[in-house]
């Protein structure tokens, strides 16, 4: 561990990448899957299994946590890691996600974005400079800089405007952020599904000299192969000696083919959220415990795993459990994606630094496609 935020290569193989983030609340080996801690609680998971599956950092948001319980009020007791039992490093993301996601609800202007809350209507006001003082509240190691996010398929025009506005909103958050030696403030690339507008800003926050850089308005409705070109010009534009993050991403699939362009971090929330629908991924690829075929088989999930909850219940009662919709059924199937994220993510690890990740990805796909025994 150090007192200053580090960002270390170890290995590559092609353009992927095995490196090491050292911070004062630990060391976040890369490639790395961050599961999605919105309100403050990685869903139907206690803080010490996250842990021991092996996430060395979670992610938190400022808009939930603005809202409820109040960034001020996390602040009086003790900071976000104090208050969610989590001692290891936490990225928050900034607010930018929901000016999308939540476009119905708020107000945006070149000042910042007001948003009416989805809890109780008050209205709250996030600007670069809000956004930055609230992960400070939170005591957040990773923060990330106000940006506008937008869905796609969208017109050039508003791409461009979104994209040139974040990156005013990234000069701004960095100056608030200011010098902290065991923190990062990370900026976003934005540009939609428009090459030269990917670069342009890749460039221009390179030029910023931030700690870190994540690619954002990616997964947003476009097709894989569109984010996957995206990666591919944009990547190049961004410092080769800094960590990238590639935001609110994505399917097993979706990691290897990213890792295999040269991102180092992800988020998503998506094997917590497929976990609560009944959705189970494995080294057999995805399954969907709801259907009617699991009803009376007794196997496992995966009679080889580390994890208990895939190696030691039947499929039929977790079955069960999801057909009933009882909370042991949304537990138990997190637990198995998380397991099985963090997994692929070791695998991922070791391949690159075997020199062997094409021979890896090939054999895990394979192992999606032959399917269950
Ligand atoms: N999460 C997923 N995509 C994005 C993005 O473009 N911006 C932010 N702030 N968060 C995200």
């Amino acid at each position: 561990m150090t007192e200053t935020f580090q960002f270390r290569l170890l290995a590559e193989d092609g353009r992927a990448r095995r490196g090491e983030i050292s911070m004062p609340r630990g060391t976040i080996r890369t490639p790395a899957f961050m599961p999605v801690g919105t309100a403050g609680t990685v869903k139907a998971m206690y803080p010490d299994q996250v842990r021991e599956l092996g996430a060395d950092i979670i992610l938190g948001n400022t808009y939930h946590l603005m809202l409820r319980p109040g960034a001020e009020r996390v602040a009086r007791l003790g900071g976000l890691h104090e208050f969610a039992r989590w001692p290891h490093p936490i990225l928050t993301d900034s607010g930018g996600f929901q000016i999308m996601s939540l476009a119905a609800l708020r107000k945006l202007k070149e000042s910042g974005v007001t948003f009416r809350s989805h809890v109780d209507g008050q209205v709250h006001e996030l600007s670069p400079e809000r956004s930055i003082e609230i992960q400070g509240l939170l005591d957040s190691d990773i923060q990330m800089q106000l940006d506008e996010c937008i869905r796609l398929p969208a017109e050039r025009e508003e791409i461009e405007r979104a994209m040139e506005l974040s990156l005013r909103w990234a000069e701004r958050s960095a100056a608030a952020f200011g010098e902290q030696p065991g923190k990062a403030m990370f900026g976003i690339v934005q540009g939609g599904d428009q090459p030269d507008l990917r670069i342009r800003s890749a460039e221009r926050l390179s030029a910023m000299n931030l700690k870190g850089y994540a690619v954002g308005g990616l997964a947003v409705g476009e097709p894989q192969s569109v984010m996957l070109e995206m990666l591919d010009v944009t990547l190049p534009a961004m410092p080769h000696a800094k960590p990238r993050y590639l935001m609110g991403v994505g399917t097993p699939d979706d990691l290897l083919e990213s890792v295999r362009r040269g991102i180092d971090m992800f988020d998503c929330v998506m094997p917590t959220r497929a976990g609560r629908h009944g959705l189970a991924y494995t080294r057999f690829g995805k399954l969907n415990l709801k259907n009617a075929r699991h009803a009376e088989d007794s196997r496992p999930l995966d009679e080889q795993s580390d994890c208990s909850a895939a190696r030691d219940y039947s499929r039929a009662y977790l079955h069960h459990l999801v057909k009933a919709n009882e909370i042991l059924g949304a537990m138990l199937l997190t637990w198995v994606n998380l397991s099985y994220y963090q997994f692929l993510m070791q695998g991922i690890r070791d391949a690159i630094e075997a020199g062997r990740y094409d021979d890896y990805v090939a054999s895990v796909k394979e192992g999606w496609a032959r399917g269950e025994a």
